[in-house]
Formats: C-alpha cells, structure tokens, sequence
C-alpha cells in the first residue's frame, strides 16, 4: 500500500491547509488493509506534525482573542486584568497579584509569546526575568520545543563563540570532535541569552550576524548551517547607555530588543509581598516537609516594608530561611542578618531614613502602621472576636479579614485565653 505524502509545513499554517493534510492522512488509512511498521511509523510522524500544527493554530486564535480583549484593558481594574489573564489560561510559574507594572510586562510577555519577535527582559537581578523568558517560551507555539538558557557572563570569553555556535574536530586545542552549539540545541525552539551585558564586543558581532542571517557556522568550519531560534535575552544593565558608552554594540541592543519588557524592583510593587510570602511559605513548606511557618505580627510588618535589594530571589530565600531555622512562629531573628530592620532594635520598625525614601513611601509606611495599630488595638478590646470588631467599627467583615490577613494579625492572639499567663 502506498502512503501519501503529506505536504511539508508551510511557512504559514492555516486551519484549510490542515483539513486538507488530515484529508490524505484519513484517505490513507481507509485504503490501508495491513500496514506494515515503517508505514504506521510514517502515519505516525504526519499525525505528529498535524498535531504541531493545530497547537499553532490554538496558540494563534488566543492571540487574536487576546489582542480583541486588550481594547479595552485601560477600562480595566487591575484586579480584573489580573483576573483576564488568568481566565485567558496565562501560563505562569509563579504567582502575581495587582500590581499595575508588573500586569503590564505580562501582558507584554502574553503578546509578544506566539510572535517570534525578539524579547528583552531587563530589571535588577532576581526581579523574575529569567522566570519571564520561560513564560514567553511556554505560552509560545514552540513551547514543547527546546528551551536552552545560556549564561552570556559565566562562559570563559574564549569559548563563547564554540558555546553558542558549536565546533568542529580540532578546531582548537581541546576541540576532540565535532560539538553542537547552544544555538543549534535550540533549533525550532527558543533560545534564552542571559546576561546579555556580559558578553564582549567580538562575540556581539557574530551574534549580530547569526540574528540576521538565521544561519550560523561552527568554530572551524565554513559550512552555515540554517537555525530557526527564537531569541530571549535578559539583563540588568542598561544596554543603550552602555552602546552610548561603546561597551555594547547598538545595532545589536536594536535588534534584540524590538520587544522590551522592564521587571519592576519589588520596593516598588510592594503590594506584591503578601502574595509572595504566602507562596513561598507554601512552597517551603514543601520543599522541607513541614507545616508552614508563621510570621510573628512585627515580623511580617518588617518584611512588608522591607527594601530586598535582592528583589524576589532574596525574598523566597528569606523565606526558605525562616522555614528551617523557625518551629511554629517566626520572628525577626530568623531573618538573615543583613535583612534585620537597620535600627539595631527589635522592637519597632518606625526609624525612616530620609535618603532612602521617597515622602509617598513614607506616607505608605506610616499608613500602614496606622492601619495596623489601630487592628490591634480594635482586637484587643473586643477580645479577639472579629465580627464584633466588624459591627463596632462598622466595617465590612470580609475586608476586615483582608486588612488583618495583609498585616499578618491573627485575632486568635488577642483572645484572653491565648495571653501568656
Ligand atoms: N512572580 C513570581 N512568583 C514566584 N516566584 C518568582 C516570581 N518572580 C520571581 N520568582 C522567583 O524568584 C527567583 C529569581 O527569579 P529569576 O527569574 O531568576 O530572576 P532574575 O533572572 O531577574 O535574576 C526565582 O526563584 C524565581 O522563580
Ligand atoms: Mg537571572
């Protein structure tokens, strides 16, 4: 029996050209009376492709219905642009809150997944960048593609170019056979370029050249050789004053950043901690097979207030931290020393150093602790029971639930019963 071939993939995959290709496959099996295993292995490859390609075409009609809903984002709440996303079924391996810039880059990064556009996440280090590139990757029409990550600034300058383009046998000294490159590795999928600031002016170039020629040649060989990457570079320079300067090549910094997405430090989404703490505190819980911790009221003021020069990564490691030294309740000496409030005491966060803060900050911190004062202070005077405080002060009981969740109170340690004797 014969078995018709299925045309190649065009460039350009549309629902006609797939009903058509699943027509010869349909066509081919009717006549089929026994099939021998190269032929179901052959069926098997063009069921394979089809299946690819209406993966694309899936991936293409949530753009569309995406950028149709986009219209009228700016008449949106942030939380229901949050809650968009999350319908649109955003793949995200982390968690977001509300936050206005950080909403912003993901819907970027949602806009920009199914484009083979190039991305550039900036931000300072642990701000998610790395964490983003593989959101564009998995929300992409290569997401079960490759997704290979190289660090630009951990590879020893002299074999960069072999790192990221491969080498053939006895290019160099140490070259003992033929090796596939980053870019090669990552061949219909996506390739991540971390720390793209670190990588010095000669290998720019061949980047440069790779980018625009989509073809690229082994250390030690003339033959180029054609790779279809999609290219996602992260840094936390700032590349165009560094082209200004002549440390970084500006055609390159264009070329890489025709899609520029910038992670805000988490000092400014701080209304982002509450939902990271609780998060991470799961996710330590896990990870160290144990209860989650909690967080002493003092202790989760300080951290809602704190500047994590470290931005997320040192957030979750605060938290990791807490998670193995703390038994039940964690408290300001479980904090990594350089993490401890600046004011040597442990008492109170209310030292604000002008120099490190702006009056808007500074309204927010006192706010907050007034809020918080005044929820202790209303706790302890009803003993503890929240719907009373609720009627007395008039407030909406499941807000006030939020306020004491946001400010880590829990009203049980106001009960009578629960003061140390
Ligand atoms: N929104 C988020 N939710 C959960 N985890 C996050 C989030 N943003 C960052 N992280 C985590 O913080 C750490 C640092 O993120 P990473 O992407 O490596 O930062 P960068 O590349 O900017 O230095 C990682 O463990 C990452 O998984
Ligand atoms: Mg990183």
């Amino acid at each position: 029996m014969k078995i018709v071939d299925v045309p190649a993939q065009d460039a350009t995959v549309s629902f006609g050209g797939v009903l058509e290709k699943i027509e010869i496959l349909r066509n081919s099996l009717r006549w089929a009376s026994n099939l021998e295993r190269p032929q179901i292995e052959k069926l098997l490859k063009q069921s394979n492709e089809l299946r690819d390609e209406v993966m694309q075409l899936s991936h293409k009609e949530r753009f569309i219905s995406a950028s149709a809903k986009a219209k009228t984002r700016a008449q949106l709440s942030s939380a229901e642009r949050r809650q968009a996303l999350l319908d649109r079924q955003f793949v995200y391996d982390g968690v977001f809150g509300d936050n206005p810039a950080l909403l912003e880059c993901l819907e970027t990064a949602e806009k920009a997944a199914p484009t083979d556009l190039p991305v550039l996440v900036d931000g300072e280090s642990g701000t998610g960048k790395e964490l983003l590139a593989k959101v564009i990757h998995a929300n992409g029409a290569r997401a079960d593609r490759p997704y290979v990550s190289v660090n630009c600034g951990a590879i020893p300058e002299n074999l960069i170019e072999s790192e990221l383009f491969g080498h053939k046998k006895g290019a160099f000294t140490g070259a003992t056979s033929d090796r596939k490159g980053k870019f090669e590795s990552a061949h219909n999928g996506t390739i991540f370029l971390d720390e793209i600031g670190e990588l010095p002016l000669p290998g720019q170039v061949k980047l440069l050249r790779v980018l625009q020629a989509h073809e690229i040649q082994r250390v030690g060989s003339d033959e180029p050789i054609p790779v279809d990457t999609r290219v996602v570079a992260a840094t936390n320079r700032n590349l165009l004053q560094m082209a200004q300067e002549g440390t970084f090549r500006e055609d390159l910094y264009y070329r890489l950043s025709v899609i520029q997405v910038t992670l805000p430090p988490l000092r400014e989404r701080r209304d982002e901690i509450p939902v990271l703490l609780d998060y991470f505190i799961d996710q330590a819980a896990e990870l160290l097979a144990r209860p989650p911790v909690r967080l002493s009221a003092r202790l989760r003021r300080h951290l809602l207030n704190y500047d994590y020069p470290g931005n997320i990564r040192e957030l979750r490691n605060i938290v990791l931290r807490m998670g193995c030294l703390a038994d039940d309740l964690a408290d300001i000496e479980h904090l990594p020393p350089t993490a401890r409030p600046a004011t040597g005491s442990t008492a109170e966060v209310q030292g604000i150093d002008i120099t490190s803060m702006s009056l808007s900050d500074a309204k927010k911190v006192a706010s907050d602790e007034a809020e918080r004062h005044y929820l202790e202070e209303g706790l302890r005077a009803v003993n503890g029971k929240v719907s009373e405080l609720a009627r007395e002060t008039g407030m909406n009981r499941s807000h006030l639930q939020t306020l004491l969740k946001k400010h880590g109170i829990s009203y049980k340690d106001f009960r009578e019963s629960a003061k140390p004797g």
